[in-house]
């Protein structure tokens, strides 16, 4: 059977982890979080103390090629890591490779049914031919007010108007950058994700049930 290849993309905390979980789990899919290799990079940078303009540094890292755990540990998901993945993010030569991991990723799992992949470039750089590609949408307010719950629940300290404008600044970054902007890809259809995720999933699965019946015919 063809691999199945979803993509999901949206902005920071729009809930496309939570949506790539379930469709990963409903469908047989096997998941893969773009944001996590990202993160990882950026750990071994801020280990390394390096700064996200020190281009020189930052070219060495890559060029030594380095493995990126796809363990989504706590630490990776702190503020100080989020600043600066987006903040490294937005380098061609960084995305190069974190895009060719992820096909690496895709292509040596092939005994899978196929992938459930999210980030903010999947559906319009990484893999433009997906079978499906999903975009997030949320408010910015309702974003903020998820991500602010998910870190006291975490056990971490946080102000709700600082998450907010992280949020924003975050956006700004992932959208405005030269390489890669976040962008809604072309041919994807828009999820609605402010109201219950019962009927984000009512959405999805209709969504996916139709790619899978025109693939069966
Ligand atoms: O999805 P997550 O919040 O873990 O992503 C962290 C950051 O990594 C994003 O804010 C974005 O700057 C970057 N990222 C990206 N492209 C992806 C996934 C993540 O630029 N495909």
């Amino acid at each position: 059977m063809k691999k199945i290849i979803i993509t999901i993309d949206g902005p920071a905390a729009s809930g496309k982890e939570k949506i790539a979980k379930y469709i990963a789990k409903k469908w047989k899919l096997k998941h893969l979080d773009s944001g996590i290799l990202y993160r990882q990079l950026a750990l071994i940078i801020l280990k390394k103390k390096i700064k996200y303009d020190n281009l020189f540094e930052l070219r060495k890292i890559i060029k030594s090629k380095p493995k990126l755990s796809l363990r989504k540990t706590k630490k990776i998901r702190s503020q100080e890591v989020s600043a600066l993945t987006s903040s490294i993010a937005v380098y061609k030569f960084i995305r190069e490779y974190i895009n060719r991991k992820q096909r690496q990723i895709v292509k040596i799992n092939s005994n899978q049914r196929g992938f459930v992949i999210d980030g903010r470039d999947i559906g319009s750089v990484v893999f433009k031919k997906a079978d499906l590609k999903l975009f997030v949408y949320v408010s910015e307010k309702n974003r903020a007010k998820r991500r602010y719950k998910q870190l006291i629940d975490s056990g971490e300290k946080s102000i709700y108007q600082k998450i907010l404008k992280e949020i924003k600044l975050r956006d700004r970054q992932d959208k405005n950058r030269k390489h890669s902007p976040l962008v809604i890809p072309k041919g994807s259809h828009l999820i609605e994700n402010n109201g219950s995720f019962n009927d984000t999933k009512k959405q999805i699965n209709y969504l996916i049930r139709s790619i899978l019946d025109g693939l069966s015919k």
